[in-house]
Parts: structure tokens; sequence; C-alpha cells
């Protein structure tokens, strides 16, 4: 094989060129894969005895698309481009053939639908994902797909961002022929056929794609305005309708256009964020030189809430769970929480029923902590209760084998003083899921100052296996999410303190395109947790720093959001939707009253402004203590834990955005005017001041 650039190689055999993509681990189209395609086309088509043209790839598949890495990077617009490689294959004068095996997706299948055939393995996966990351697909698919396989089909696919099997490709003209293995062995013989054959090569540009009885102005006002890549789902049905309106060249045009100002755009910029940052969490390079023993084997300590949900996460990734109480009213009440889950995903079609049996028949049930013996992870989700879990993890630690690993689901507790009651604080550690865990896919795994590299290794592994995004944090009051949560509400009680309502907050947050307003998310976790913590810290609080009594007195009044039917919202019976309350009004408007505040009109940008700036104060705080390994780390954690948009990125990301020295200058404005909570944050200030733009 010849090397036509660092990433391509050429070889001649049968009369038929084979270019070859060897650019892992993606087969990006970067600067040189382009270069050496290219180079390889020209040498083809100017060479009279070759009598057809194979592209392939190399390794895992045939092409994942544009090389993101040079995404914003000169080499990304590096000549040739991948419209002038389309150009080339359009004016060959002999067939130019996709060899797809693994995936075509995203720029590698538009390189594909620029050939003038496609030959995929059966076991190969085709399909367009740009949106997935806030773009639309920019090199032709739009323009190309529709016209190959007619409008509807291309709106199901590109609209989506889904994959379909070559099986499915070639049922709607997406591929011309299918093989079971080896892929250019199969293009080499569709080659030669279609050499000895006279047929005119096909041409997109003569085609115009079906679309009778689409109405795009439906599909559009279809679409979910609070997805996180809406704005890419509309150009993309855009797109496509300009497809079927105007000729190839044009609408190639149009779509450039559309690609450029998404891809400049910031919901591009924060999905892409989002993108590496949620494959860049779950690293873990254990320093143990052993590959470390997979978890075949659960208990689950206590059924309520969380025990249930985590009994469930195990059992739907095919690992037996034993789950334990103390007594069966509440073990009773556990399985039926898990059978009501599994039934309402059977009624919704879902799941079928012998899956459901299936996967209840691998919790087994039980009353005795002697059951968690033999496994190779127990996890404690019994009350939030130092003392308790304290007296629990004593006798886990006579009971379970030797290595087994220890974790607690706390929320905020101490791992450091949980692991110490025990012999094997370097078995230790917590597994902080998320309610409903079995859906959560955020898992911060906490490390003790004890925890062996071992046990996380272990741990993030297994996390990955149940579906999990496992984040590495640190131990601290809170660990990240929550500890973050404590600025976040402190801010909306102040709020409702200086004169809004629960309401108008959660609105603006919504707005502003959190999944929930912070009163509402505090309603539906229960007041009473945070009013443990306050009472649990109020001995530190310092003197001179502004309190939040309405909190107090909310939870004072029995109030303890949804549970009860009542907390900064009323609840009707057997419903969620929180409802406005002129009993929650007094006792806020109270509470004005009590700390000497006048009640004031307060505008929505102040209320997002507060809130989120005093997210993303703590969380330089928390890179700053190495509580997370990075800022990106935490914008995972706010994204799928506590529903901040991803289309905004994360609030560390979100901060980039808006500029650190804004967001300084926002923060010690604040400072002036609110007190000493609001003291910048160290990292931040230093950041500014040496001039940098953002926390990596
Ligand atoms: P829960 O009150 O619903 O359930 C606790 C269960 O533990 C009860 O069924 C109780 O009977 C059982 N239990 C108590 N002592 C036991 C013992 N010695 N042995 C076996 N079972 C025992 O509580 P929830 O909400 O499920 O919380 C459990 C833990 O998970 C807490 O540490 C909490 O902070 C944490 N957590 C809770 C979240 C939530 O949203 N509810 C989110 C993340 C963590």
């Amino acid at each position: 094989m010849n090397a036509l650039s660092d990433t391509v190689f050429f070889e001649i055999k049968d009369g038929v060129a084979l270019l070859r993509i060897d650019n892992p681990p993606v087969n990006g189209l970067g600067n040189t894969v382009r270069s050496g395609l290219f180079r390889g086309l020209m040498l083809a088509i100017s060479d009279a005895s070759i009598k057809a043209v194979i592209i392939a790839g190399t390794g895992k598949m045939f092409c994942g698309g544009a090389d993101i890495r040079q995404f914003n990077t000169p080499a990304a617009s590096e000549k040739p481009l991948s419209r002038d490689i389309q150009q080339l294959i359009r004016s060959a004068n002999k067939p130019v053939i996709a060899a797809i095996h693994g995936t075509a997706l995203g720029g590698g299948l538009e390189l594909a639908l620029a050939c003038h055939y496609r030959v995929a393995q059966e076991a190969a996966q085709l399909g367009l994902p740009e949106v997935q990351l806030g773009l639309i697909p920019g090199g032709g698919g739009t323009q190309r797909l529709p016209r190959l396989i007619g409008a509807k089909a291309a709106l199901d696919l590109i609209v989506q961002g889904r994959s379909i099997p070559a099986s499915k490709a070639q049922a709607i003209g997406l591929v011309d022929a299918t093989c079971p293995d080896d892929v250019i062995k199969a293009a080499t013989i569709f080659a030669l056929q279609k050499t000895s054959n006279a047929d005119p090569l096909p041409d997109l540009h003569e085609k115009k794609p079906k679309h009778e009885g689409i109405d795009f102005s439906a599909i559009r006002n279809g679409l979910d305005e609070r997805a996180r890549n809406y704005t890419a789902q509309k150009a993309a049905v855009d797109c496509i309708e300009i497809a079927c309106t105007t000729d190839l060249d044009t609408g190639l045009t149009a779509e450039r256009d559309v690609f450029l100002e998404l891809m400049n755009g910031s919901e591009s910029r924060a999905l892409r964020h989002m993108f590496f940052a949620e494959r860049l969490a779950p690293k873990f390079e254990s320093i143990s030189a052993s590959k470390p023993a997979s978890i075949t084997s659960v208990a689950v300590l206590g059924a309520g809430t969380m025990g249930s949900g985590i009994a469930m996460a195990f059992a739907n990734a095919d690992i037996p769970v034993f789950l334990i109480e103390r007594e069966q009213a509440a073990l009773d009440r556990g399985w039926n929480l898990i059978q009501k889950n599994y039934g309402v995903t059977v009624e919704k079609g879902k799941l079928d029923q012998s899956e459901m049996d299936r996967r209840t028949n691998r919790i087994r049930r039980s009353l005795h902590l002697e059951d968690a013996a033999s496994a190779d992870l127990v996890i404690e989700a019994v009350f939030e209760d130092l003392e308790i879990k304290k007296d629990l993890f004593r006798r886990l630690d006579v009971i379970c084998k030797p290595g087994a690993i220890l974790a607690t689901n706390t929320s905020r507790l101490n791992i450091n003083e949980i692991a110490a009651v025990t012999k094997r604080p370097q078995d230790v550690i917590g597994l902080h899921f998320f309610s409903p865990a079995n859906v959560m896919r955020l898992l911060e795994v906490v490390r003790g100052n004890a925890t062996s590299d071992n046990v996380i290794g272990r741990c993030m592994t297994m996390a990955q296996n149940i579906g999990k995004i496992p984040v590495l944090v640190g131990v601290c009051e809170g660990f990240v999410g929550n500890r973050m949560l404590t600025g976040y509400w402190r801010e909306a009680w102040f709020l409702l303190e200086e004169g809004t309502l629960p309401q108008q907050i959660d609105t603006a947050m919504k707005r502003f395109g959190m999944a929930m307003g912070p009163l509402t998310m505090a309603d539906m976790a229960g007041l009473d947790i945070n009013w443990a913590t306050r009472k649990r810290l109020a001995a530190m609080w310092p003197e001179k720093l502004r309190y939040p009594h309405v909190a107090d007195r909310i939870c004072e009044a029995g109030r303890l959001g949804q549970k009860t039917g009542a907390g900064y919202y009323r609840y009707e019976a057997g419903n969620r939707t929180p409802l406005p309350d002129p009993a929650a009004q007094a006792i806020i408007e109270a509470a004005s009253r009590e700390a000497g505040l006048e009640r004031r009109i307060i505008e929505d940008d102040e209320i997002v402004e507060r809130c989120v700036l005093a997210l993303i104060n703590e969380g330089a705080r928390i890179v700053e203590e190495g509580i997370a390994r990075r800022a990106s780390d935490i914008d995972v954690i706010y994204v799928h834990g506590y529903g901040f948009p991803a289309w905004r990125g994360g609030p560390m990301h979100y901060a980039e955005t808006l500029g650190l020295p804004t967001v300084l200058k926002q923060i010690q404005a604040l400072q002036t005017r609110h007190g000493s909570h609001w003291q910048p944050a160290p990292l931040l200030q230093r950041l500014v001041e040496q001039g940098k733009s953002s926390f990596a």
C-alpha cells in the first residue's frame, strides 16, 4: 500500500483502486484524510487503466465523520474541503464506491452519499447524528439524502440523529448492496459488475426528492422547543425543505450557511463541550497494575426510594441484587414500588412482560444483613443519619467478604467518618445515585481519604456497565452537586424574602432552561433534609452572615414539600403539580417583615443572575479545592443530575460563555449590595487577573 497522506493509503487490485482511510480512533475526516482522498481520487481518475475506485476505512469503521478534535481550528478549514472531494467524485468518469463496515456516521455517511454507490457490511450502522451536537449535516447530507431516499425517510434520520443498520439502509435505498463480512471484496465484485455494463453513473443532481404530502410547517411546529437541540432540529427540517424546492447546488450552499451559523452558535458549542465532558468524566487510570476485578453481585441495604431504584438499576444491567431491609413492611413497600415502576414501563410498551419478570427475578429480598456476606459490592441506602450508618458499617465490616466494596449512598454525610468505623477504610466509598436511581444517569463517585484506587476504578467501570455516567468527586459537605445547591437555594430564599414568590422564581429559572425551578425541586426532594442540615450546621453559621429564615419558617409550618401536600406550593392529593398557595405567600411575607426588608419588585433577570452566579462561584471553589477533578465534571453533574440546560453547557461552561471578567464583576457587584456570602471565589479572581478565559 502506498501512502497518499499520513492517514490515507492507496492500492490497485484487479484494475480497481482502493483508498483506505486510517485515522484512529474513528477515521475522522481531518485535513490529512481529506488531502489523501483528494490525491487518490485525482490519481485514479487520471489513470485510464483504473476502472473503478473504492473508498474504505481501516480498523473499527468506515468513517465516524468530521474530526471533531479539529473543530474551530485552522486545520478544519484547510483545503481540500469535503465538498472539493465530493465535486471530484461527481466529475469522475468511473464508479466510486463506498465500502462501509462498522459505522458510517455524519461526514462519513455524507462522503458515502457523494459516492456513486454504497456497499455495506450487514453489521454496519449508518446515520447522521449531527443534531445531537447542535449541528446539521454540513457536507451535503440534508440535500443528497432526501434525493436518494425521499424527504420523509431523510427527515426521520436527520432530525432525530438516529442510526440504522445496513439491512434497513438497503430497504430504504440508502445502500445498494450488503454483504456478511469482507466488504472490500464485495465492493470489488460490485464495482466490476458496474464497469462491465454500460449503465450511466447515478447523479443525484438530476434527482428531485420525493416529498408529496409532507407538511414541513407542521413538522417544525411538532418539535419540542425545550429539547436540548431544538435550534438544530428546526434547521434540519428547513434544509430538507430547501432540498425539495431547489437544485442541488443551491441547496448545498444554503446548507453550508446554516451549518456555519450553528457551528458558531452557543448551542452547538455547549453541546460539543458536553459531548467531550461526558466522555472525559468517567476516565480513571488506576495505578494498580492488575486489572480490577469486576462486580457480579450486589447487595443494597434499605428498600426505600433510593434502595429500590438502585436495585432496579443493577437488575436492568443483568446483575443479581440482594435487597435487604430491617422490617417486612418496608421491604414490601420497596418491592411494590419496583413492581409498579416496571409495570408502568410494560404498560407503555417499552418493556415486555417476560423481560420485566426476568429483571424482578434478579432482585432477591431479605431481612438479614448476613445476606450481604458474599456480595462484591454493598450499597447502603438507609436513613440519612450518621449514627445509623456507622452502626451498619461496623456490622458490614464483620459480615462482608474480604475485598468487597462497601458503599454509601449518603447525599451529604462525611464518608471518612463512616469509613473510620471499619477496619477496611480503603474499601469504603460513596456512590451517590440520583433519584429516581433507575432512570438518572449521573453517579457521583465519592472518594474518601483512604479509598483505594482499585476500588475507585472498579466503581467507575461498574457505573458505566450499568449505563451511568460516573463523576469522581471528593468529600465535603454535599460533595459537588448538593454543595452547589446550597448557594443556589440560598439565593432563591433571599429572593423570596426580598419580594418574589416561588412561582416567579421557578418560572424565571425554567425560562433560563432549567428542567425545574429551585423551589419546585426543593418541594420534590423534601424540605426536611435541608432543614436538618441547616440545624446541624447552625453552630458554624457566621454571626454577621444573613440567614434565610424563610426556609425554616416554611418547615416549621409543617410544610415539608410534596410528601406533606404543601411546601413552597400546595399539592392536591395524588397530583404533583405545584399550585401557588396564599398560605405560603403569607409565611414568605411574614419572613420579609422579620428580616426587616421592604418587599420590592424583582426582575426575572436578577433571579437568573443571582441563582446561576451562586452555582458558578461555588463551582469555582470546588475546582480550586480539587473536590471536582475538572470544571467540565461539574457541568456533567449539573446537566445530568440537576436539570441544567445542556444547550448552555453546564454552569462552568456557561460562565466561560459569559466571560470570566463579566462573571467576576457581577459577583463583586452582588457582594457590594448583598454582603459577604458573595465573596468571589479566589480561583475566579486569579483566572481573571491572569487573563484566562476558561477554567480548564
Ligand atoms: P427512605 O427513607 O425512602 O428509605 C430508607 C430505607 O432504609 C427505609 O425503607 C428503612 O426501613 C430502611 N432502613 C433503615 N435502617 C435500616 C437498616 N439498618 N437496614 C436495612 N434497612 C434499613 O430514604 P431514601 O430517600 O431512599 O434515602 C436513602 C439514602 O439515600 C439516604 O442516605 C439519602 O440521603 C440518600 N439519598 C437520597 C436521595 C433522594 O432523593 N431521596 C438522593 C440521593 C441520596
